[in-house]
């Protein structure tokens, strides 16, 4: 297996290895240590049916709990990201996030493999929580590793929420809920697991506020932190083609799906990987 860097900020492809025909213990060792140290991790070429992936997936861990979307029809783990080439509608994940990070232990890492791609467009782009927490002020890093935020899925799955009701243009059953508007709180600042490095850990999608500030405090601060994920310097990109594995580390990254292919089909398929609790570690 070769780990090649994507970019000099992060992320990586890695070559050499057929992930459909089984991989052993160690290479999945491997896997998961290149994934925390690098973000993301792009495989290409790869060949799975639905079973295929999800049997590649427990290889690297656990099934997360995917709320507020039908899932494939057998398949309860298994999301299918489906835009026709005629959909107008807002697109699934086209906002600066880690997924499910409402939730009490949001996934660890996400894997989505593209079935269907535009020959341009649809790409989905990066950012490193490492490198934004990193780039920080001693000042700044010491006032928000005592603070911690307030994630909620209401703006996107609440009852006025961007999927709040099922859209019957839409290819993919999204259906959102009073469930979403409960409160989360995880610290701003979490140590990862296997690295030990620390990441910031908001995104624009999910974090509705900061605990103990007052709401002109929170806002401005969160404001700042948006802005300051989304530093051209601490992103990369990931392009598809058909086969295309990608693999990302939600302790450790933010990402987007951008808008830019109406006019033609994009159709991939997503498991979550189960995360725990997140956590501050001392240094
Ligand atoms: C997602 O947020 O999981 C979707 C990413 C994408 O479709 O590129």
């Amino acid at each position: 297996m070769e780990i090649r860097p994507l970019t000099g900020a992060f992320g990586a492809e890695v070559l050499g290895v057929d992930l459909g025909s089984g991989i052993g213990d160690q290479q999945a060792q491997a896997i998961q240590m290149a994934l925390a140290e690098n973000g993301v991790l792009v495989f290409r070429e790869q060949a799975f049916d639905i079973d295929g992936f999800e049997k590649f997936a427990l290889n690297i861990g656990e099934f997360g709990d995917t709320p507020f979307i039908t899932p494939v029809d057998g398949h309860p783990n298994v999301l299918r990201l489906l835009r026709e080439a005629d959909e107008q509608g807002p697109l699934f994940g086209s906002g600066w996030h880690s997924d499910w990070s409402f939730q009490l232990k949001p996934p660890s890492a996400t894997l989505l493999y593209a079935v269907d791609v535009p020959e341009a467009g649809g790409d989905t782009a990066f950012t490193s929580q490492y490198l934004a927490f990193e780039s920080l002020s001693e000042s700044m890093k010491s006032i928000l590793l005592s603070l911690k935020g307030i994630h909620s899925a209401e703006r996107s799955y609440g009852p006025k929420g961007t999927f709040g009701r099922p859209d019957p243009n839409s290819s993919m059953d999204i259906h959102g809920d009073e469930t979403a508007v409960v409160h989360q709180l995880h610290p701003l600042v979490r140590s990862h697991p296997l690295t030990g490095r620390r990441s910031l850990f908001v995104n624009e999608v999910y974090t509705v506020g900061i605990e103990g500030l007052t709401n002109s405090e929170s806002s401005s601060l969160l404001k700042f932190l948006f802005e300051h994920c989304k530093q051209i310097d601490f992103t990369c990109r990931v392009r598809w083609e058909p086969g295309t594995l990608t693999i990302w580390d939600n302790r450790a990254t933010q990402h987007f799906a951008i808008n830019d292919y109406f006019g033609n089909r994009r159709e991939m398929y997503r498991i979550t990987l189960a995360g725990e609790q997140p956590v501050l570690a001392s240094s």
